[in-house]
């Protein structure tokens, strides 16, 4: 198999790390690789936070649903949608009087499209960065929670209005030296679909997650005593949990700060 997708096969999530340290020959090694990612119009609408303080990742470790492993990674990157930096340099460089002078364009509001735009060029990014970090033998996971306790980690991390935290990843050498089972993934034509959208409903999502559920099955994690099925495990899990409550909570205090200030 070809190189590149041998490593997108082959990688899983890491989520606990060995004391070997990070060089920092390899750190930009990854740090290039990562903003080699597409990005829109070539404007890089993202930054990227490196958390290296040792209390504030204490801190975010707690704040991202309680993940001790945060605390414990030699790498903790946060990646922001940023549009402020873009907003700073039209407006320090004069380029909105200048439009506005000439009367070629007014100025306007930040809207929800700049954040999806702001957003995918950060998470565009993110993954970009889980694939050099595999080349270069690192270990990464990605931490959803990162989202939640807006308020807090704004605080924490200094953000400005039109900052919000699209994806966070934390990085070092795996610790396990033993192979582990990569985890299922849907068969691609439950993925894909032709011309238009067509609406999945329970016998295909069950055909759809059919690994997912035997993989539970098989070590006894399904609920009901293991009688449930894939459906009941996400639903009581992901789908209705304190943690999914929190993430919308949080996400709309951070999109209203951006549309609204
Ligand atoms: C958006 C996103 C958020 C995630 N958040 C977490 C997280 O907070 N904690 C964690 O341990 N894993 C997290 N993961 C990792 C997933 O659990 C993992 O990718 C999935 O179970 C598939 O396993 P694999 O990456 O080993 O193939 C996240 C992955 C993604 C893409």
């Amino acid at each position: 198999m070809h190189q590149t997708l041998q490593l997108i096969h082959t990688r899983r999530s890491i989520r606990s790390f060995s004391d070997e340290p990070v060089s920092s020959e390899t750190l930009l090694a990854l740090k290039e690789a990562t903003v080699r990612a597409p990005t829109a119009g070539n404007m890089a609408l993202y930054s990227i936070i490196e958390v290296e303080d040792q209390a504030k990742k204490e801190r975010l470790a707690l704040l991202c649903d309680n993940q001790p492993m945060i605390a414990k990674a030699p790498i903790v990157w946060v990646f922001l949608a940023d549009m402020q930096k873009w907003i700073n340099y039209f407006e320090e460089s004069g380029a909105v009087a200048r439009a506005t002078e000439a009367g070629l364009a007014a100025s306007r509001a930040l809207g929800l499209g700049d954040i999806h735009l702001c957003l995918q060029d950060a998470i565009i990014a993110a993954q970009n960065a889980v694939i050099a970090a595999e080349a270069l033998g690192l270990g990464s996971c990605y931490i959803g929670d990162v989202i939640e306790n807006f308020e807090e980690v704004s605080d924490l991390l200094g953000l400005r209005r039109f900052t919000i935290p699209a994806a966070m990843l934390i990085f070092g050498y795996p610790k396990q030296t033993r192979t582990v089972k990569q985890t299922p993934r849907c068969p691609p034509d439950s993925i894909f679909m032709t011309d238009r959208y067509e609406e999945p409903h329970l016998e295909e999502m069950s055909r759809a997650y059919a690994a997912h559920e035997e993989a539970r099955r098989r070590v006894g994690s399904l609920p009901y005593q293991n009688t449930g099925t894939l459906a009941d495990h996400y639903y009581l899990l992901k789908h209705t949990s304190a943690f999914m409550e929190e993430m919308n909570r949080s996400t709309a205090v951070m999109f209203d700060r951006w549309v609204n200030g």
